[in-house]
């Protein structure tokens, strides 16, 4: 597959936009031509067993008299190839290491991950602060927001890896660097799973159907309103505004200004969105991340990687207009 199809955090065609001048984009593919999803093929080695089926073959053909030899043809069908409407996720059909990745992939995106007992163990060890409990969501579930820092070892470390994997297969994103880890927290929302009719109810049982990576930046680039129509700007500005991404009509100023945090990752599960957690998560992520000074995202204190269209909507109305853009 080309690379050209990925739709990946860093590489998609927003990315280059705002580093370009605009003229150059206005030739780039429209996003939507651009395939969001990598196929699971490319995560996974796949077996051929054609090798040994065509040498058994040859070898009969061997012992018998030559026979007149027909001409087959392989045709790769692509309706093997499937997108799964749940969680998006292109992957071969018939391929067994292929469903199952996806099943587990969906499940996590559907319903989030476990944050189990083992977790709660490791907890004070990894550092782990809770940052508010009891909150009630819109449908009346409960649940609390911890965090802690990213590159956390252990048992935790291991399920915020996995939980990265998930977002960035479903972002189509690479993965988060070292240095970027480093410089980062992750907060969680841990959703109280109802209680349990066995014995063993009595333990808390949450799931991780919330998260935000949040990363000490220095710029980012304020977004500005789109030119008109007749090429003019609504606010005169020092530099001409560039486009982040034509599928979003996003466009920023590209003046670097003094900025504190980035979102380079939000993500919710599926069957919990427009609750209000990412909202939540991100005021959370906005309170404390610099101890003593909280950040006020309409002053232009925080930051979102190029972000999807639901991720647009959520930095307009959380960030009231003043959420700025940065490149991870
Ligand atoms: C983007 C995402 C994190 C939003 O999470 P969420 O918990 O549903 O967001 P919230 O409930 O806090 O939404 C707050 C507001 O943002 C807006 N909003 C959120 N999702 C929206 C959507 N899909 N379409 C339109 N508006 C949306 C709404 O105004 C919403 O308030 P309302 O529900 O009262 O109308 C979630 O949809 C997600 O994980 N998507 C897949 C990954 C992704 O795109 N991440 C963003 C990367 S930048
Ligand atoms: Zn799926």
């Amino acid at each position: 597959m080309s690379s050209k199809l990925k739709r990946t955090y860093g590489v998609r065609p927003a990315r280059t936009s705002v580093s370009s001048p605009p003229s150059e984009l206005s030739s780039s593919p429209p996003r939507a031509a651009l395939k969001r999803k990598r196929p699971l093929m490319e995560h996974l080695s796949f077996t051929n067993t054609l090798s040994t089926k065509r040498s058994k073959r040859a070898k009969s053909n061997d012992k018998g008299k030559q026979k007149q030899l027909t001409q087959l043809h392989f045709t790769i069908d692509s309706s093997v190839l499937r997108t799964c409407p749940l969680c998006d996720l292109s992957y071969t059909t018939g391929a067994p290491d292929d469903e199952s990745l996806h099943r587990s992939h969906c499940a996590r995106v559907q319903r989030g991950l476990e944050w189990g007992r083992e977790e709660e163990r490791e907890s004070i060890k990894a550092g782990v602060e809770e940052i508010s409990s009891d909150i009630r969501l819109k449908n009346g579930t409960k649940g609390r927001i911890v965090c802690f820092r990213a590159e956390v070892p252990g048992r935790i470390g291991a399920k915020v890896q996995m939980l990265l994997d998930t977002i960035n297969l479903t972002l189509s994103s690479p993965p988060l660097s070292q240095s970027v880890l480093q410089a980062s927290k992750v907060y969680l929302f841990l959703l109280q799973s109802p209680p349990s009719s066995t014995a063993a109810s009595s333990s808390r049982r949450e799931k991780i159907v919330g998260c935000v990576i949040a990363q000490r930046i220095t710029t980012a680039m304020a977004i500005v309103s789109p030119p008109s129509q007749d090429g003019t700007m609504k606010d005169p500005l020092p530099s001409s505004p560039i486009p982040v991404d034509p599928s979003t009509n996003l466009y920023v100023c590209p003046t670097p200004l003094p900025t504190p945090m980035g979102i380079p990752r939000l993500f919710v599960s599926s069957t919990h969105r427009r609750l209000g957690i990412a909202s939540r998560l991100l005021t959370a992520a906005a309170d404390t991340f610099i101890l003593g000074y909280p950040l006020d995202p309409a002053k232009g204190e925080v930051a979102f990687t190029q972000p999807t269209g639901a991720g647009k909507s959520v930095l307009e109305k959380w960030g009231k207009g003043g959420v700025r853009i940065y490149e991870e």
